[in-house]
């Protein structure tokens, strides 16, 4: 019997552009070999890594020091965010061409760069070149003052991990007023609620913004159409850490997120145009990604499974979607025309990764210009004798 499925599909490979590397200074909890081997294998074939490391990446030697460890360990493409800190508005410009954004936590989070007094975030909003993008963690009350403060200096702002009502509905109304806001939603702020807390165990539930209410989430999936990006915020801590006296907040995220929306398609809650707006087109446009070239990966949307008590590749040996059922896996990622990954298998080694600023010059300004792909049937290979049947 040809166990071939008839429903593998090809998309481009996925971008997100919210992940916690880990490395330099916690390679305990991941490190750029794990971290982009995570990737692959859940189709991620470009990663966007957070400043809050240590040293944290907020002056040019801590931002050299990450791009030489990148450039040794990653295996699939990456750019690096700049963190804002209380006195580096000044040093953070002439950065720009090498990094991708520029992050400013507004909130307490996990690490060391917080920005308590709104003249702080003034300075970097003033300062930090327009034509780059600017990423807060923001949330409730303070992700619409961040907003005006973008406003008053009439640039753009993308609001990082989305997850509750009121901050979708105010994103919706800045959008409406043509202000230039975007936003990204993770996938357990999508798939968890309050009432699952209980079954994860409350300390390593632990995660910034909370998993909110029911209702949260439900204003979420209703607010698709204003949802820019889908990312993971992979935030991998060790599971003694996780249950350890204080559990740092975060959870591991890149190997399930494509499956659970997978699955969501599956469903009918979104289609796969919305997963590929999401995961590909929308965060190229945000973030002025370039293409890349000979990169896809393919899905086998017929595929059931339930996920395990931990994802194979990131060092965080636990997942908040253990025992979820889903429908859909990645079969096969292809990037650069190389193999990188095919049925549980990285191929490719640490060092395959490219910086997508190296060129910096050559890509900062380029528009991506290709539009977005469709979703292609994967032609099936056919198994026993013969030429399959012309189409009648
Ligand atoms: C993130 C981390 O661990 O770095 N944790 C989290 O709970 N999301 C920090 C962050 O994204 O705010
Ligand atoms: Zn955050
Ligand atoms: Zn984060």
């Amino acid at each position: 019997d040809c166990m071939t499925s008839q429903k593998l599909v090809k998309l481009p490979g996925l971008i997100d552009v919210h992940v916690h590397v880990r490395e330099p200074g916690a390679t305990h909890k991941e490190d750029f070999s794990s971290c982009t081997a995570a990737a692959l294998a859940g189709g991620v074939t470009m990663i966007l890594c957070m400043p809050n490391t240590s040293p944290p990446t907020t002056d040019q030697a801590s931002l050299a020091l990450t791009q030489k460890l990148a450039r040794l360990n990653a295996r699939c493409d990456y750019g690096l965010y700049v963190g804002a800190g209380t006195e580096n508005a000044d040093l953070l410009p002439p950065l720009g061409n090498s990094a991708i954004a520029m992050k400013m936590y507004l909130n307490q989070t996990f690490g060391p760069l917080r920005l308590d007094d709104i003249t702080q975030w003034m300075q970097h909003f003033e300062k930090w070149p327009k034509h780059l993008p600017i990423v807060c963690h923001a949330e409730g009350q303070t992700m619409a003052a961040a907003i005006l403060m973008a406003e008053f200096y009439k640039r753009s702002i993308h609001i990082a991990h989305v997850a509750k009502r009121e901050e979708i509905i105010v994103i919706r109304q800045a959008k409406d007023r043509g202000m230039q806001v975007t936003c990204e939603v993770a996938p357990h702020h999508l798939f968890l609620t309050q009432d699952d807390l209980e079954a994860i165990g409350h300390a390593r539930a632990q995660v910034k913004p909370p998993i909110q209410t029911k209702e949260d989430q439900d204003a979420l999936w209703e607010n698709m159409d204003i949802i820019d990006c889908f990312a993971t915020d992979h935030a991998p801590h060790s599971v003694e850490e996780k249950e350890g006296p204080k559990p740092p907040p975060g959870y591991p995220g890149l190997e399930t997120m494509l499956p659970l929306l997978l699955t969501a398609v599956s469903d009918g809650r979104i289609t796969m145009e919305d997963l590929i707006a999401k995961l590909y087109t929308n965060p190229r446009r945000i973030f002025n990604l370039p293409e890349q070239k000979d990169t896809y990966i393919e899905v086998d949307m017929d595929s059931e499974w339930t996920i395990p008590k931990y994802m194979k590749f990131t060092k965080s040996k636990w997942t908040p979607f253990a025992g979820m059922k889903v429908r859909g896996a990645i079969r096969r990622v292809v990037m650069r025309g190389e193999v990188a990954y095919v049925d549980g298998q990285v191929l490719v080694p640490p060092g395959f990764g490219q910086d997508v600023r190296s060129e910096a010059d050559a890509v900062v300004f380029a528009k991506p210009t290709a539009p977005a792909p469709k979703p292609v049937p994967v032609p099936v290979p056919h198994i026993a004798g013969g030429e399959p049947a012309p189409p009648t």
